[in-house]
């Protein structure tokens, strides 16, 4: 989880050079940024450097990054009685299939892409931009759930046409990250979230790919996201694990769900967590380690390596 970024000394040197925007476009910084992890870190996979918002250039509605706002869309949406104008995919978000081009030729670990479930997509597009309560969100999918779902249709339709690009240039899983959807209430979750996430599951079928379900508020919704059928579901931090692992299917791999703020503490407490959790999780082959939501830009990178080891050593002995 935002395995690239500002917690990085090398990251921060590139953001002296260049907006995060233009980052985000140039096919080469892409690799650079997806590579700069894989180099100082024990990681098992690489995640693609991109954002869940560049679909909404799709509708003509390009984000930007604003230094301590958060991404920006200038003109929100907050109704809809016909489908937005759009651009086809591959046009406008050609930048990232490249970046996957180029990263096929350096890397030799799997490469993880993603983009936004679509509620999320939704929020920032009626918000016009980051919100702690989607009050704008939240008040339209109330007032006008009909026009709402119309932006979702779109949103949906536009993902799966994205991450397929993404698929066939050649990422080897990719994680769907609905990370607001957890602000919702257990109904409004099945109406409004649910069933765009199995049309992109199930629309991905047939590539094979393994598809990765996450969401804030996992915790509670991770049953109802299992019922999609994806490879896994990843997991915030305040579910119990061994628990989750009774109840969801074990053909579903789980993914997670240390809270962030572990990489805080002190280089012996993170070594010990990871620890405990990887002897709860001994026996269980679809787990993947991770944590339950973002890295922060001031978590230091002493942590983060601090926690990749300890997984790895842990991983050693169990092989011994
Ligand atoms: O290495 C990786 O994890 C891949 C890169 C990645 C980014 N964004 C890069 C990024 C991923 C997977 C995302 C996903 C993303 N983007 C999500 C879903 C995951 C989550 O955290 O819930 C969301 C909601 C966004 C939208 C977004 N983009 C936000 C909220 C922010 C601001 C974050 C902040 O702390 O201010 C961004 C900008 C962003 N996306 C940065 C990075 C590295 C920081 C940009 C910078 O300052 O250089």
């Amino acid at each position: 989880m935002r395995q690239a970024g500002r917690y990085m000394p090398e990251y921060r040197a590139l953001r002296q050079k260049y907006s995060f925007e233009s980052l985000c476009h140039n096919p080469e910084l892409i690799r650079e940024v997806t590579l700069l992890p894989v180099r100082s870190l024990s990681v098992d996979a690489a995640i693609l450097f991109a954002d869940i918002l560049h679909i909404c250039e799709v509708f003509n509605r390009p984000f930007s990054f604003v230094e301590g706002v958060g991404p920006v869309i200038s003109e929100p949406i907050r109704e809809m009685k016909q489908p937005l104008p759009e651009r086809p995919v591959e046009e406008c978000l050609g930048f990232v299939k490249k970046g996957i081009e180029l990263l096929q030729e350096e890397l030799s670990l799997p490469l993880i892409g993603f983009s936004g479930g679509p509620f999320t997509v939704a929020s920032y597009l009626v918000e016009g931009g980051s919100s702690r309560d989607l009050k704008a969100t939240k008040q339209w999918m109330f007032r006008d759930p009909e026009g709402f779902h119309r932006l979702l249709d779109q949103l949906t339709q536009r993902t799966l046409d994205y991450l397929k690009m993404q698929v066939q240039a050649g990422v080897q899983a990719v994680q769907i990250f609905d990370s607001w959807a957890g602000l919702l209430g257990y109904a409004q979750f099945r109406d409004f979230v649910l069933p765009y996430l199995k049309c992109l599951v199930e629309g991905l079928r047939e590539t094979g790919i393994p598809v990765i379900l996450f969401c804030r508020g996992s915790s509670y919704f991770a049953h109802e996201l299992a019922s999609l059928h994806p490879a896994c579901v990843g997991l915030d931090w305040h579910c119990d694990l061994t628990e989750m692992r009774r109840k969801i299917p074990r053909i579903i791999a789980l993914q997670g769900n240390f809270d962030p703020y572990l990489l805080y503490a002190p280089t012996k407490v993170i070594r010990e967590e990871v620890t405990k959790t990887l002897e709860a999780m001994s026996g269980e082959e679809g787990y993947i380690v991770n944590l339950g939501h973002g890295i922060s830009p001031d978590m230091s990178v002493e942590a983060v390596k601090a926690f990749v080891d300890a997984v790895q050593e842990s991983r050693a002995l169990a092989s011994l």
